[in-house]
């Protein structure tokens, strides 16, 4: 029985020595030590031993099993380890290997111009707000005191929801002039730049959907010299120091008086160019002093309160500054125009 100890001994010692897979180790052990393994079928033969060999026997079965118990732990973490390396091993990175470069995109050029007229205003005390694109027919027209037979109001230039002319598309960033008044506590100083819909054909110069950026101010005592520094502020900022501004007369039904401004050209200094097609000028934007009707509609009190407005294009003023001479190359998306900027 002893001789059959050691041989079961043996040749669990080189199974498990031998073996390169630790899940195989466990089988080895069912197969050894198990329940119904070598071992205990060995010792059921133990009745047959006399009273004295017993414990003797007992004994050295217990050693050996310790030890095959103490080998398969040994060469678990041993495989174990071996299968760590490995694996570390097979997952080095070369980091001296060069990247594969990744195409990556940029800002689209005309917000690169919004971000420049957004930090111009924002280091002026301005707020940028935003607001509805779908908006209602009140905001749009009535409450900017735009009345009921404006042509501006037509279903043939204003973009109405089916059957129902209380809601449209904006047709300009005025209405967030409005928005501005009826939620925002007093002074207000912002801007609201966003899309605007107009039921235009597409031309080298139109589209349906553009951008326009309003601005108002509204304070105490606040006048049209105001506007006129401000607004020649901002120009000079965007075309550069010493560009000539123009304050033409004009008329929008929100605001009292309105004017137009125009900056002289700064491709020909005015003498006229295709730039300014000929005329020395160039149309920026529209503004004027909010209208009395348009501040009372809003809670205002006009007998204390003034401001001014502003809106203009953002398109022209991108295709100014990055000389594009075609609206439809800002909306196309075409990659090999806009990888230029
Ligand atoms: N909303 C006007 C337009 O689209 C521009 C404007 C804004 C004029 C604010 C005056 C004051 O033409």
């Amino acid at each position: 029985m002893k001789e059959l100890l050691q041989k079961l001994h043996d040749a669990a010692m080189q199974a498990i020595l031998e073996t390169e897979d630790v899940d195989s180790l466990e089988s080895l052990r069912v197969k050894y030590l198990g329940k119904k393994g070598e071992l205990t079928s060995i010792l059921r033969q133990m009745g047959r031993l006399s009273a004295e060999e017993r414990p003797a026997m007992g004994q050295l079965a217990n050693q050996l099993r310790a030890e095959i118990e103490q080998t398969l732990e040994t060469r678990r973490a041993a495989l174990n380890e071996a299968r760590l390396e490995m694996k570390l091993l097979q997952e080095t990175v070369d980091v001296t290997l060069p990247g594969k470069k990744q195409p990556q995109g940029h800002k689209h050029p005309m917000y690169n111009v919004l971000d420049q007229i957004k930090d111009i205003f924002i280091g002026m005390g301005f707020e940028i707000v935003d607001g509805p694109e779908v908006e209602l027919s009140d905001y749009n027209f009535t409450k900017l005191n735009i009345d009921e037979g404006h042509p501006s109001r037509e279903w043939t230039d204003t973009f109405y929801f089916t059957g129902d002319s209380r809601i449209c598309l904006r047709t300009q960033t005025s209405p967030m002039q409005i928005h501005a008044m009826e939620t925002r506590p007093l002074p207000i100083r912002m801007i609201a730049p966003g899309r605007v819909y107009r039921k235009d054909e597409v031309d080298a110069t139109h589209s349906p959907m553009f951008h326009q950026i309003e601005g108002m101010v509204i304070d105490k005592g606040v006048t049209m010299s105001d506007l006129k520094a401000t607004l020649n502020l901002v120009v000079e900022k965007i075309y550069g120091k010493g560009t000539v501004t123009r304050f033409r007369p004009h008329h929008f039904p929100f605001t009292e008086p309105s004017c137009e401004l125009d900056i002289q050209c700064h491709k020909c200094g005015g003498r006229g160019c295709p730039t300014c097609k000929g005329e020395g000028w160039i149309e920026v934007l529209g503004a004027g002093m909010v209208h009395p009707k348009v501040l009372a509609g809003c809670g205002i009190d006009p007998d204390v309160y003034s401001g001014w407005a502003f809106g203009m294009g953002l398109e022209r003023l991108a295709m100014g500054e990055y000389k594009i001479t075609d609206l439809r190359l800002i909306f196309e998306n075409d990659v090999r125009f806009l990888e230029q900027f």
